[in-house]
């Protein structure tokens, strides 16, 4: 599995979603398969949320004695101050005590946030402060973020059919040497309805791309600005599938075009 720098952190290409996916009332066997294959296949990256119900605890508890091998991402997601560290104060207790990356979810009270944030991370409790935004229209709010020189890293979205952050935001993170983790590689599951035959698929077979989802993974992690892809998964094998991906060689401006029309 390749790696790259994110924010000084060294961080696999490939990481673990876990909207919804781990969003289950107790930990069961399936949580324990996913997050195990995750590991193994060193997609140690994972990025989590308390707005995802369930998903912080029950990740916390499948890394269980694994948890350092792990780079976490999670997020404070509240309108609320006292509440933001209390959401914090939680994340840190799931996760041993320590995050890697800190994120403002959605951009909720960034600037309040971020103070907090820091606090935190003055403290040693994290070490990484960043951002996330998944609309298209609050991308220019994120940008004005990224140059107030206070956040390592963003998470925002880039597929095929969303591609949003192509123009500006990537460019910019490239220059200013911020750290992009791409959230929705598969469009939340939009694009992975579609299996295009082997033999559309040919040319991508140099790149060491056997099935749809891992062309699209590469689409996004061609683009040298990005450090992780964090595709989210209910199936042990899919996380397999999509660690697979993980390896250059890594697409040109073909490839990507190709991958475009598959995707259309
Ligand atoms: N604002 C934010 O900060 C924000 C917003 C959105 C997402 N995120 C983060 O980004 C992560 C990824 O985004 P996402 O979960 O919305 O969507 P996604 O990763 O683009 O797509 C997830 C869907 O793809 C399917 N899938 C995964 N691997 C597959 C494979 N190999 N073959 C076929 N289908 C596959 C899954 O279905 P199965 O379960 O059936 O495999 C699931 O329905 C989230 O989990 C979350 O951590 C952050």
């Amino acid at each position: 599995m390749e790696h790259r720098s994110l924010a000084g952190l060294s961080v696999p290409v490939i990481g673990m979603g876990t909207s919804q996916t781990f969003d289950v009332a107790e930990v069961d066997d399936t949580r324990r398969e996913i997050t195990t294959t995750a590991l193994d296949h060193g997609a140690t990256f994972v990025d989590s949320s308390p707005m995802y119900g369930h998903a912080e605890r029950v990740l916390g508890a499948t890394l269980g004695s694994r948890r350092p091998e792990a780079i976490v991402a999670t997020k404070v997601w509240t309108p609320d101050d006292e509440e933001a560290e209390r959401q914090i104060d939680a994340s840190l207790a799931f996760f041993g005590g320590h995050v890697e990356v800190f994120q403002v979810h959605n951009l909720v009270e960034w600037r309040t946030r971020l103070d907090q944030l820091e606090r935190r991370r003055d403290a040693g409790q994290l070490d990484v402060v960043a951002a996330t935004h998944w609309k298209a229209s609050e991308l220019g709010e994120l940008e004005d973020v990224m140059r107030t020189g206070r956040v390592g890293a963003v998470q925002v979205p880039y597929n095929p059919h969303e591609r949003d952050v192509e123009e500006r935001l990537l460019p910019l993170a490239a220059d200013l040497g911020i750290g992009v983790i791409l959230m929705r590689p598969f469009a939340a599951g939009g694009l992975v309805g579609r299996s295009p035959s082997a033999q559309e698929l040919a040319p991508l077979a140099p790149f060491g791309v056997t099935s749809f989802p891992q062309a699209l993974l590469k689409y996004g992690l061609s683009h040298p600005a990005v450090s992780v892809s964090i595709p989210a998964t209910t199936r042990p094998e899919r996380m397999a599938e999509n660690a697979a991906a993980g390896d250059g060689p890594w697409f040109g401006p073909e490839e990507k075009a190709l991958v475009e029309r598959l995707a259309a």
